[in-house]
């Protein structure tokens, strides 16, 4: 028969992405350039289609066969390698006989810059347009969150399709809609996927998204640190304050499975896994880009860049355990039994502030970028869609959510009057903790970036005033004056006896 969508690019997203589109009743022609994958799919959805359900998925062997078994006009999804791939299959689909009514969707984490360019280049051959996935392998086989972006008209034909695969938000509650099973299809709550913006808003949303999961992890991994080396913890032990901390606020599912980590034994040894796995991080490239994009835009996601550079610094496995040898710390005070309690307690207060942060950091980069490219985002929709599906999925999206319907332009998630209330109340236990791993020399950079970004904010002099008579010193680079109009520039004569101010 003829299908609705041709699939190219059958790993392990692509695959599963494909068996959540024949779940929610679309044909699929799919296609891989290794024969294998064609075969596991195929082998998948017959394992799993239920009795009197006709099949759904067909496989190709070549790039000609997949054009004439899908329906005109043509709408291909593509799950390859960000990058050149991308470039090569569109330049195939074309050669293949794809026109200019048919739609090309990109589903990797690509560079947004890279989506902008392709929409633009192929622009009258066919419709490229992009949707980011977030998910992982689960999200995208029962539901992942999607962010897409391109053609507005083009979007009328790919929404039904989206929301379809995507995950579901129950409306009252904000809570997931759970998806477990093959063959189960949800079609009522609110999908997570919503149309983000022009070409590349979608990318750069996803980017900033990974940003934040970035920081998020690493705020998890400080907090797991200072239960190690602070009390003396095990790891099982932090594994169930974890699950603990699940319960409320930091409800999350990097939280759960952060705690689902740390109680696992290594089935080699017996020990806890998380104690044999190397402590070296790797990482893909987005939380890269979003530090990228931050410094290039002037807007600070401090938070989030720490987290790059606490993976960078992880990599640096060799040379931190000769240092080890020779760069002494403080002598640690440890924390008193009595004491403990009132730790753990601080250190979630610590987390959930600084996580508050680091969101606040990443919803300030997106709105800088929003206005640069007149891109229009809506962050009360982006929240929305963020509450299931993907890796960064908390409760606490419900409030951010929330946050922006109450006002849509606000300047920063830290003042929004619930998280401004929530900072408030926690901010001492955040201090203390902050305080108590500098005085054992346990490092926190995720936390204290954290903290140094809410106290510069909330800081109406900054000693930049001095920063500013430096350059003026050594470069006459001007100043403006706090008596004077915005805009006006003075520079003072420093070499001259006289020193002489002068506006310029
Ligand atoms: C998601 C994830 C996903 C992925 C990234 C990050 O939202 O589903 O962000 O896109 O795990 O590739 O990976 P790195 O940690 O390797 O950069």
């Amino acid at each position: 028969p003829l299908c609705d969508i041709g699939f190219i690019g059958l790993g392990v997203m692509g695959k599963n992405l494909v068996l959540n589109l024949a779940d929610n009743g679309y044909k699929v022609a799919a296609f891989d350039l290794d024969k294998d994958k064609v075969d596991a799919v195929l082998a998948a959805e017959a394992s799993e289609r239920a009795e009197g359900i006709e099949q759904r998925v067909f496989g190709c062997s070549e790039m000609n066969e997949l054009v004439t078994r899908v329906k005109k006009p043509h709408l291909f999804i593509l799950s390859v390698p960000a990058g050149e791939a991308v470039d090569r299959v569109c330049s195939a689909l074309l050669a293949a006989g794809v026109g200019a009514e048919d739609v090309i969707i990109d589903t990797g984490n690509s560079l947004w810059t890279d989506t902008v360019r392709r929409e633009a280049s192929y622009r009258g051959q066919f419709v490229f347009f992009s949707t980011a996935v977030s998910g992982g392998e689960v999200g995208a086989r029962f539901g992942p969150s999607l962010m897409p972006s391109g053609d507005k008209k083009a979007w009328a034909m790919i929404e039904p399709v989206l929301e379809a695969i995507s995950a579901k938000v129950d409306a009252n509650s904000g809570l997931p809609l759970e998806r477990t099973q093959p063959g189960q299809v949800i079609t009522e709550g609110e999908p997570c996927a919503t149309y983000i913006g022009p070409a590349g808003a979608g990318h750069y949303v996803k980017m900033v998204h990974n940003g934040i999961e970035y920081a998020d992890m690493q705020l998890i991994c400080e907090a797991y640190h200072l239960l190690r080396d602070a009390l003396g913890m095990t790891a099982k032990e932090i594994g169930e304050i974890f699950q603990t901390w699940d319960k409320g606020v930091l409800n999350s599912y990097l939280m759960e499975i952060s705690a689902e980590v740390l109680l696992q034994d290594d089935p080699e040894t017996g020990a806890p896994l998380v104690e044999m796995i190397l402590d070296k991080a790797g990482q893909k490239g987005t939380g890269l880009w979003t530090a990228v994009s931050s410094l290039e835009q002037g807007t600070p996601a401090p938070t989030i860049t720490q987290a790059v550079f606490a993976r960078a610094l992880s990599t640096l496995k060799s040379e931190r355990v000769a240092a080890a040898e020779v760069l002494q710390g403080p002598k640690s005070e440890p924390v008193s039994e009595a004491e403990k309690q009132a730790f753990i307690e601080s250190l979630h207060d610590a987390l959930y502030c600084s996580k508050i942060c680091a969101y606040a950091q990443g919803f300030a980069l997106m709105a800088s970028a929003s206005d640069e490219h007149d891109w229009g985002l809506d962050f009360a929709a982006i929240a929305k869609i963020w509450r299931a599906g993907c890796i960064i999925r908390a409760v606490f999206l419900q409030s951010i959510t929330q946050a922006y319907q109450a006002k849509p332009k606000l300047a920063n998630l830290l003042l929004d009057p619930f998280f401004q209330q929530q900072v408030e109340q926690k901010q001492m236990n955040w201090r203390r903790t902050v305080a108590k791993a500098t005085l054992m020399g346990i490092p926190c950079p995720a936390f204290s970036s954290a903290i140094s970004y809410f106290d510069s904010y909330r800081t109406a002099v900054l000693p930049a005033n001095l920063l500013q008579g430096q350059r003026d010193f050594f470069g006459a680079h001007t100043f403006e004056r706090t008596d004077k109009p915005s805009g006006e520039k003075f520079h003072l004569n420093w070499s001259s006896p006289a020193r002489d101010l002068t506006q310029v």
